[in-house]
């Protein structure tokens, strides 16, 4: 398996089926089946909002440090098995604040996971954004007491209608604490929300980031500034961001020398792993092993754990 780092992955979305029936009996907790096969049939979505309706329903399973645990412990092995040996990995605190579920418990759980996880691993902290920026800098003060257990922030959840630029404030204060910075732009949003990612946010790396392409002078910005894009295949495919793997945008992105680097995202939701993500390249759209290889060396590259 070739080595690689994974950096855009929620791992609220490794929350695959049988966990959420295991934390359900485990935290008494009512569902609507009890099925696998059920719940996963669920999984067809038409949009980003209609998966991230199933995603944050989902969460009410996750109560306890213990559970938090086992879901970023569950990752953890399959991210290794599948070649992973860096992951900077996000988490959304609001998703549990608003369900009674404290700062505590949730950096508990995850902490302790990736310190006895068999990869190293580090905690980037998404805002919601259609929660607004006031709430994301309560929820950034709240977190600080917390600091030393992540290292950046990041945004997440409905992308459209909610533009980087209304969060300047927050990644000011953030970028103050030494916090690195990402922002999922240019997935449904255009290449105006990536230019604000860029000038206003100030992000390092850029999750998503294919509608970039649609925009010459901002591809060349980002080949010139070397700024990493975190591409996630099959989630594109299956919110339908692209129409199918064979219609991804990525060939064209690394013949325009960007930093493509490849990325699983939610994989409980999506059919398939990092690695499953490189195989699904290689299959739908005739990557070369170089290529794959070339993928791998980048997401080494623009990880933050990287020293030249
Ligand atoms: N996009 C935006 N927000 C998200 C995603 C995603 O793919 N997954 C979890 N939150
Ligand atoms: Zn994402």
């Amino acid at each position: 398996m070739r080595p690689k780092a994974e950096l855009h992955l929620h791992i609220e979305g490794t929350l695959e089926p049988e966990l959420v029936v295991e934390l359900a009996r485990r935290n008494r907790i009512e569902l609507p089946t009890y099925d696998v096969e059920a719940i996963r049939a669920r999984y067809s979505f038409a949009n980003l909002q209609s998966f991230l309706d199933v995603y944050y329903e989902n969460l009410a399973v996750l109560r306890a440090e213990q559970d938090f645990y086992d879901l970023a412990a569950a990752y953890l092995r399959r991210a290794a098995a599948q070649g992973v040996r860096h992951a900077e990995i996000f988490f959304d605190p609001q998703a549990h604040l608003s369900r009674g579920v404290p700062l505590d418990v949730v950096f508990g759980g995850l902490s302790a996971a990736l310190k006895d996880g068999p990869l190293s691993a580090a905690l980037i902290l998404c805002f919601l954004r259609d929660r607004g920026p006031e709430e994301a800098e309560q929820v950034l003060r709240a977190a600080l007491p917390y600091r030393e257990h992540f290292i950046g922030v990041g945004l997440d959840s409905a992308e459209v209608g909610h533009p980087p630029s209304l969060f300047r404030r927050v990644f000011e204060i953030a970028g103050g604490e030494g916090l690195h910075r990402v922002a999922h732009a240019g997935e449904e949003g255009g290449p105006d929300y990536v230019w604000e990612a860029l000038d206003v946010l100030r992000v390092e790396r850029v999750d998503h980031g294919i509608r970039a392409m649609e925009d010459p002078q901002l591809v060349a910005r980002l080949r010139e500034e070397r700024i990493p894009l975190t591409v996630c295949p099959l989630s594109n495919v299956r919110l339908r961001v692209v129409p199918s793997l064979r219609d991804h945008i990525l060939p064209a992105m690394l013949d325009e020398g960007l930093l493509v680097t490849v990325n699983s995202d939610d994989p409980a939701y999506f059919g398939g792993y990092v690695e499953d993500n490189y195989a699904a390249l290689r299959r739908e759209l005739g990557l070369s092993e170089e290529q794959l290889d070339a993928i791998a060396r980048n997401s080494f590259e623009a990880s933050f754990a990287y020293e030249g």
